[in-house]
């Protein structure tokens, strides 16, 4: 492209809706920034698009003098750049501002509900993304998006290079559970004309799906795990996109997430009031006592403490957790001595459902909210983290729980199952569950108890396993800048 750089180094424009630490729901937060600063420090050119939500305070931004046009068919929408930057880094973010799209609480909705403009609020932010180059004399080589939110962006791409040198694309899917589905009626707010619907791509049982026609015009697709890349390909988790996805299995790659041990990390962390290594980790038992002080629990080392962090939704395991009369949560509480600790915003139901279990269950405390300190001090304080759930792409809190020595208690799915290995005589690094159900959650926790209260040397060794893992980033990166390279060479050949 226009501009001169070294040599094999990439100009990346990721498109997304959340970063730390400016917007996070999950951990598409995590993941984006983490992978724009290692791309960063091996040497690339990477910057951010994503919305000005209202939380975002524009006065530590810089604001572009003018106005940011962006036109969608005949909508003109007056939008302005600010700019700012990733913590540590030389990481540019730009926020695009409109007040009606983007001023609001909520990333995608509030209460469990989503917006109902959603469509039109994230079909600005992918035009957006194919102007701003021209805008900023920076064109990228290659345009990254974030799932279905962002994934008309290679459609545009594809569309806009008759004639013209455009970005190559790159897709990566961290959920295949939410698509972006909307009636065929909406079409216009896309941009698309009537004519364009049937080699778009979006059109997927007499709706339109966003995440399928990122799926099938992005030059190269990716998720976040090796096993999920194969399991998305299966009917049981291809969310009806299996086939479509198959279709495209040349183009599509499983690059296991990575975790910033700058954050996460009980050595430096600074939630923490007593920080450990795999050497002092019996210093571990402070942050559970500290962690019980601070949510009214009885301090106690004998009974054991599980951890929960997560969006309160099905795919979590919550439906297993909490059904009525029979959740796994409640059979283990009534009848074995643990402890349970759940953070958790999501679900209105199961936010109720779990208020009222707390209120009952002196064993259980449930801190409805999003506190990211508190989510730290829980992976200290805990000593199993459990996650079972139903799919799972990548998971970072099981990663996260490895690094702290907080034994993790997950399903065998995606890339959970990349990244556990079941406890066996041998060795291993946590405890799987072979399905999300209520009685393989209850195995799972007795498994745990069992562990606890019979065998400290394997909880110690298991630990020590566990607080050995790394997965840096820095080797995601390898493998998403042969993702690159792939891209723009399919690119060229358009
Ligand atoms: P997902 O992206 O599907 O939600 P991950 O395990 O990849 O699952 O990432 C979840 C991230 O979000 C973790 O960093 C976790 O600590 C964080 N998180 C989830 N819910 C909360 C919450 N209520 N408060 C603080 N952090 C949360
Ligand atoms: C998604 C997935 C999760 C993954 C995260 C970051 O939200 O549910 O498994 O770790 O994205 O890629």
């Amino acid at each position: 492209m226009a501009q001169s750089r070294k040599k094999n180094h990439y100009r990346i424009l990721m498109v997304t809706t959340e970063a730390v630490p400016f917007a996070k729901s999950g951990g598409l937060a995590d993941a984006v920034t983490a992978l724009a600063q290692e791309l960063d420090r091996a040497g690339h050119d990477v910057r951010l698009l994503m919305p000005r939500y209202y939380g975002i305070r524009r006065d530590q931004l810089f604001r572009f003098p003018s106005p940011f046009r962006v036109q969608i068919a005949e909508e003109r929408y007056e939008t302005a750049i600010y700019e700012g930057r990733l913590p540590d880094s030389e990481v540019v973010v730009y926020f695009l501002d409109h007040e009606e799209l983007y001023g609001r609480d909520g990333i995608y909705g509030v209460e469990g509900e989503a917006f109902d403009d959603n469509l039109r609020r994230f079909t600005v932010l992918s035009h957006a993304a194919l102007t701003l180059g021209s805008r900023l004399g920076w064109e990228p080589d290659i345009i990254h998006s974030h799932d279905w939110p962002t994934a008309l962006v290679p459609m545009l791409a594809r569309r806009k290079r008759i004639g013209a040198a455009q970005p190559a694309t790159v897709l990566t899917i961290h959920n295949l559970g939410y698509q972006g589905n909307y009636p065929v009626g909406m079409l216009p707010e896309t941009g698309l004309s009537w004519n364009e619907l049937s080699e778009s791509g979006l059109l997927h049982h007499d709706e339109l799906n966003m995440l399928k026609a990122g799926i099938l015009n992005a030059d190269m697709v990716t998720t976040v795990s090796p096993n999920y890349a194969a399991e998305i390909q299966t009917p049981l988790h291809g969310f009806s996109l299996d086939r479509v996805l198959a279709s495209r299995s040349d183009r599509l790659v499983g690059i296991l997430n990575g975790v910033d041990y700058s954050l996460w990390n009980p050595e430096l962390d600074h939630h923490l009031d007593v920080n450990y290594t795999a050497e002092t980790v019996t210093l571990k038992e402070r942050s559970k006592s500290a962690l019980q002080t601070e949510l009214g629990l009885e301090v106690s080392n004998t009974l054991p403490l599980i951890g929960i962090v997560s969006r309160l939704v099905p795919q979590k395991g919550f439906e297993e957790l909490l059904a009525p009369g029979y959740g796994a949560l409640l059979v283990a509480l009534a009848e074995m001595s643990i402890q349970v600790v759940v953070l958790g915003t999501g679900d209105p139901d199961y936010e109720y459902q779990l208020r009222r279990l707390a209120d009952r269950l002196p064993n259980l405390k449930a801190i409805i909210g999003f506190d990211d300190g508190l989510a730290h001090r829980i992976e200290a304080g805990a000593d199993f983290f459990l996650m079972p759930s139903r799919y799972e792409p990548c998971g970072l809190n099981q990663l996260y729980s490895l690094r702290y020595g907080t034994i993790p208690i997950v399903t065998r799915t995606g890339g959970l199952a990349d990244t556990v290995q079941d406890i066996t005589p041998e060795g291993g690094t946590g405890i799987l569950l072979d399905h999300a159900c209520p009685n393989e959650i209850i195995k799972g926790i007795l498994r745990a108890v069992t562990m606890w209260t019979e065998s400290p040397n394997q909880i110690a060794a298991v630990r020590r396993a566990g607080m050995k893992e790394r997965y840096a980033w820095e080797s995601a990166v390898g493998h998403y800048l042969e993702v690159y390279a792939k891209a723009i060479s399919y690119r060229v050949s358009v």
